[in-house]
């Protein structure tokens, strides 16, 4: 019995086990770590089972993040303002905290690559449960936020939300301005099925960095759409993801592993 695990459909590309099993052996911290696949009707009662039979922390990830927000008993305040749960763990009473490690992830992997500065202009796609958990982080960076999403409604809807605790505004896909944002972030679920957001090219210049909150190994397709249409700076979100995990094993051991030197295993095909 694997007590973490990572619940998500699809799952089977996921990389979390790999990851955690790295900052175990760097922390010397036991920590046995499984994927589940969940079908769409059994994601709650699969995660109170694994919960009931000696599971102790979760992650969650696509679609599942705004349902597992919904179940929890307790929430931190970052979850809580995401309205999205991506890391849970069992109290000793049995009941689950939730929290969003997502925004922590994202922010220190665009410091780490240079892309994120106070001011910032970004533009974020999508308006799911992804980019619930990093609107708030980027608005306290001090960033300038608009969202673009498929569905305009949902974007309007975050922009409600959040309006009150900075500048935030929606746009709708075909009405984006040329060349007006210094960071673009990519967080649709598109990339699973292969595909990009459907942007027009004059967004990107050589100026404007872009960010993919998907990850697979060589460029996403958002990413290679971006460098074809001119972006030098672009990046998958491989460093993200290892920088949420890190935060949700130190929510469940209280301990910090070492981000990089786990990233720079994993990019040089160590594992
Ligand atoms: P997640 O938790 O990963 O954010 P989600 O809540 O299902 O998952 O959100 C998925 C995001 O990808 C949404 O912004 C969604 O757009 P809609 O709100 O219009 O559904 C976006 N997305 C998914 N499939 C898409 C597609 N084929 N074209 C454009 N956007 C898509």
């Amino acid at each position: 019995m694997d007590n973490f695990a990572v619940f998500g459909n699809p799952i089977k590309h996921s990389r979390s086990p790999q990851i955690h099993a790295l900052f175990a052996a760097e922390t010397g911290i036991s920590h046995s770590y499984a994927q589940v696949l969940t079908s769409l009707e059994n994601f709650e009662q699969m995660l109170r089972q694994f919960f009931n039979t000696g599971g102790l922390g979760a992650n969650i990830t696509m679609p599942f993040k705004e349902r597992a927000f919904a179940l929890c008993d307790h929430l931190t305040e970052r979850a809580v303002m995401s309205r999205a749960v991506n890391t849970v763990k069992k109290y000793p009473d049995g009941s689950l905290l939730g929290d969003n490690t997502d925004g922590i992830g994202l922010i220190s992997d665009l410091q780490r690559l240079d892309l994120l500065f106070q001011e910032n202009r970004v533009l974020i796609v999508g308006a799911g449960g992804a980019a619930r958990g990093v609107i708030l982080p980027l608005l306290s960076f001090g960033c300038r936020l608009v969202l673009t999403n498929r569905t305009f409604s949902r974007a309007q809807e975050l922009v409600s939300f959040y309006r009150h605790l900075g500048d935030i505004s929606a746009v709708p896909l075909d009405k984006l301005a040329s060349a007006d944002y210094d960071l673009i972030i990519n967080a649709t679920s598109l990339g699973v099925h292969g595909k990009a957001p459907a942007l027009q090219g004059s967004l990107i210049t050589p100026a404007v960095s872009c960010y993919d909150m998907f990850y697979q190994d060589g460029d996403t397709p958002f990413i290679s759409w971006c460098r074809q249409q001119g972006a030098k700076r672009c990046a998958g979100g491989l460093g993200m993801l290892v920088g949420q995990a890190a935060y949700a094993f130190l929510l469940w051991h209280g301990v910090l592993p070492p981000i990089l030197s786990v990233l720079e295993q994993l990019c040089s095909g160590q594992t």
